[in-house]
């Protein structure tokens, strides 16, 4: 039955993993995913989602299905941390907002909900790179996928004047694709002058900003200040999708906890919206899981814990802004390594984008056992103060030759 079926290519970001996996050599580093590590390169549960665990089990709560749309408080609370509080639709009650499998899964529903319901466009632009599944998840999702400029190679930075031209020469009212904070792959945002030049222009061609926001505290350590884009944009006027996920600022990874949300105009469309959200669910997969959503909950409703959870979400981001300082001064440092690695500085988030070449990558997987994915990008939170010198002397005998 099924001897035509090809085999298909492994993913280009999790097919790391495998491939690092199958390493047996005692020096191998995983720079592929991005998934936190502490600095003994262990995986990292917070504290507070421990103690939030606790609480959960001494309530002895029931494994009932969730509603549709998911667990209701988490929802309110998710929505409340991305848009603030104060934010005109949030406090109004018009932001229609659902549970999700995480980012991954936020993205999905809102690319079936907008290629049913959105009635101008059926064409979604990605900036040029972007995250590897945001293409598959929305042809997926049936949309149509286009791109526009966002990253220069020769500055290894933000190209901003091809990213204003191609807004500025699609079709009006046209769907783009927003990296709220911590651009994956690049690392490179714009600043926040940058989002508002942005947002004039969505304005003036009545683009749709849907924002990725899967980051949200873990660019800069303060989940205010990495939704500036998101907030300011909704601030504008512009009624925004929103895709959040938890995995990354919690370290929820397996527990696939993330929202979609969307920005309406009252509470009555947004009744609307949300009655058709629940249609889009229902039949890809019933009900969002319990637990995850429940401990994330337990997180943003008690305000010890959230405490506990920004001062550690600001850890994990300062520990990786002293790897990338680590890394900088050894590789331009000591190593005198070709090239100019200031990027490695100036790149926010859990990500940098090297510069590396395919063959580059390549030699460093097969003799040194360092992983990254075939586009040069590197997890910085796979590094830590026990690899991080062979890494850095591995990357230079690569660049050597
Ligand atoms: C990544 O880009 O490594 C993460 O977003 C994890 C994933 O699912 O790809």
């Amino acid at each position: 039955t099924w001897s035509t079926v090809p085999a298909g290519p492994p993913d280009p970001i999790l097919g790391v993993t495998e491939a690092f996996k199958a390493d047996k050599d005692p020096r191998k580093i995983n720079l592929g995913v991005g998934a936190y590590r502490d600095d003994k390169g262990k995986p990292y549960v917070l504290n507070c989602v421990k103690k939030a665990e606790e609480i959960l089990t001494t309530s002895n709560p029931d494994k009932e299905y969730l509603p549709i749309a998911g667990l209701p408080e988490f929802t309110k609370n998710a929505a409340k941390l991305a848009y603030g509080a104060d934010s005109a639709p949030f406090a109004s009650n018009s932001v229609a907002v659902v549970q999700s499998i995480s980012g991954t899964g936020a993205l999905r529903i809102g690319g079936a909900f907008l290629a049913r319901f959105y009635p101008h466009s059926k064409t979604i632009y990605l900036p040029t790179p972007s995250w590897g599944n945001h293409t598959p998840i929305f042809r997926d999702s049936g949309l149509e996928v286009k791109n526009y400029r966002y990253f220069d190679k020769k500055t290894v930075g933000l190209d901003f004047t091809g990213l204003k031209e191609d807004l500025k020469n699609v079709p009006e009212k046209s769907i783009v694709l927003l990296h709220a904070c911590a651009h994956n792959p690049t690392g490179v945002d714009p600043t926040p002058e940058q989002w508002k030049e942005i947002s004039d222009i969505f304005k003036e061609k009545q683009l749709f900003p849907f924002f990725d926001m899967a980051y949200q505290g873990f660019a800069s350590g303060d989940t205010t200040r990495d939704a500036f884009a998101v907030r300011y944009f909704v601030e504008q006027g512009h009624q925004i999708a929103l895709s959040q996920s938890f995995a990354k600022n919690m370290g929820l990874y397996g527990e696939r906890v993330g929202a979609f949300s969307l920005v309406t105009e009252s509470p009555e469309e947004k009744a609307r919206v949300e009655s058709q959200l629940k249609i889009v669910i229902r039949p890809m997969y019933s009900n969002p899981p319990l637990h995850g959503a429940r401990i994330a909950n337990t997180i943003l409703s008690d305000s010890a814990l959230y405490g506990e959870w920004e001062k550690e979400v600001k850890g994990m981001a300062d520990r990786i802004i002293s790897m990338r300082e680590k890394l900088y001064n050894m590789l331009s440092g000591d190593l005198k390594t070709p090239g100019e690695w200031s990027h490695i500085k100036s790149q926010i988030g859990m990500f940098s984008f090297t510069g590396l070449q395919p063959a580059q990558t390549k030699a460093l997987a097969e003799k040194a056992h360092i992983y990254m994915t075939a586009d040069g990008r590197i997890s910085m939170a796979g590094l830590n103060g026990g690899n991080i010198e062979y890494f850095a002397e591995s990357v230079n005998k690569a660049v050597r030759g």
